[in-house]
């Protein structure tokens, strides 16, 4: 047998692994390394995160990303160099880690790596009837491989897409496995450069359970700031927003998207919700005059008016809800404020970190989660089919050498 494989049916037999989550989300503000150790797998799943670190992008990575990023034209040429360069650089970042954290590549079991989205296209976004969903990560899980010398797992996206889905969110699985409670209804929100939920009812109900987007998480509040107020690259603790003042005929603009009456589940991205949305919104109402803080006032509001709205469609009919947030908005304390008070029925919005989950290393953690079942989770199925939501473990292995 190749060493490869037999090194991978180890692992798949082992009663405990080690496993690094990798994330790179749309907020490109740096790669998220997870190191979990995990036990069991399906509902029986145990997880440590045993060390985590967000790794900054430099000024150079997000210059290069961003000349392909949500861009329905770019140079084809720099997307297929880019693909490698991503794929060793993660590989190079997880490496720093390791020594930074003193442990042996051989240790670890697997990576899974998410890769860096460059482009979402679901079929609700676009208008080619030949074509059905699609969506593309950059960063070749084969470089990270190679660059890390550990088994990597990687294109679970495509995966997802293969089977049915719209290729986000894959936090679905993660969130069933390891956040359902038969206690109270649960909704998992995460505010990354868009926000979504899981919804998870006490039943555990797996037909009931769904992951959908939401719409903008922090992506327009984002590109404003690093378009107005470069070099800044998000608005650190509220600090322009509030000193804005929300003006209401752009809010009701922004909110008036047919994603937003589309039902859940449904994904979207950078690719609809962006500085051209906004100037869109502020030209139908005349508001192109505004300040930069009232501007930033208003995008958050938005923010928070749909991610609100989301988590009260999910919770109508339901007593006994609690809402678990993680991604980079918690760290936005006046969006915070605003989800809470368009949801009266919420005493609180609690972080992961109560459910033994660091909130910024969720979804890196949640990567892990799908990585360990793929070598190792049964033939258990999470059957949500009946929403359409199909459950995927498996990615493409990528072996050192
Ligand atoms: N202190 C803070 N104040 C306001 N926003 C913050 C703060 N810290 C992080 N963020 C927001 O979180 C984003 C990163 O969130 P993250 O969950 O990593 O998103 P993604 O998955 O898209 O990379 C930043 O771009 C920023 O908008
Ligand atoms: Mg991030």
């Amino acid at each position: 047998m190749h060493q490869h494989i037999l090194k991978l049916y180890n692992s798949a037999k082992k009663q405990q692994r080690l496993i690094i989550g990798l994330m790179s989300g749309t907020s490109l503000d740096g790669l998220d390394v997870a190191l979990c150790q995990i036990s069991g797998q399906g509902m029986e799943t145990q997880i440590a995160v045993l060390a985590f670190e967000t790794v900054d992008y430099d000024d150079d990575y997000k210059q290069k990303i961003k000349k392909v990023f949500a861009k329905r034209e770019c140079d084809l040429e720099l997307v297929t160099l880019l693909h490698p360069w991503v794929g060793a650089l993660h590989g190079k970042m997880v490496n720093q880690c390791l020594a930074k954290w003193n442990i042996a590549a051989d240790d670890i079991d697997a990576i899974a790596s998410h890769g860096q989205t460059i482009y979402h296209c679901p079929n609700s976004q676009h208008s080619h009837a030949d074509f059905n969903h699609g969506t593309l990560q950059i960063g070749d899980s084969d470089h990270v491989a190679v660059t890390t010398g550990i088994t990597t797992i990687g294109d679970f996206r495509q995966k997802h897409i293969a089977a049915g889905g719209e290729g986000a969110p894959l936090a679905v699985y993660g969130d069933y496995l390891f956040f359902t409670s038969a206690d109270e209804n649960r909704i998992l929100l995460n505010m990354g450069g868009i926000a979504n939920l899981t919804y998870l009812p006490r039943s555990a109900d797996a037909s009931a359970v769904f992951s959908s987007d939401i719409g903008p998480g922090n992506t327009i509040m984002d590109a404003y700031i690093q378009r107005y107020f470069a070099p800044l690259h998000y608005d650190k603790d509220s600090q322009v927003a509030a000193q804005g003042t929300v003006n209401q005929a752009l809010l009701t603009a922004l909110c008036d998207n047919e994603f937003f009456s589309l039902a859940f589940p449904k994904t979207t991205g950078p690719e609809v919700f962006n500085l051209q949305y906004l100037a869109r919104a502020q030209a139908a109402t005349n508001t192109t005059e505004l300040s930069h803080h009232d501007i930033m006032a208003t995008l958050n509001r938005f923010s928070a008016q749909v991610i609100a709205n989301a988590i009260n469609d999910c919770s109508a009919k339901l007593d006994n809800v609690a809402v678990y947030a993680s991604g980079g908005g918690i760290h936005n304390p006046l969006l915070m404020q605003h989800i809470l008070s368009l949801c009266p029925q919420l005493q609180t919005i609690n972080n992961t970190q109560s459910l033994g989950i660091d909130p910024d290393a969720k979804e890196a953690v949640l990567f892990a989660i799908l990585a360990n079942e793929c070598l190792a989770g049964g033939q258990q199925r999470f059957g949500n089919q009946a929403q359409g939501i199909p459950t995927i473990t498996m990615g493409k292995v990528s072996f050192a050498d």
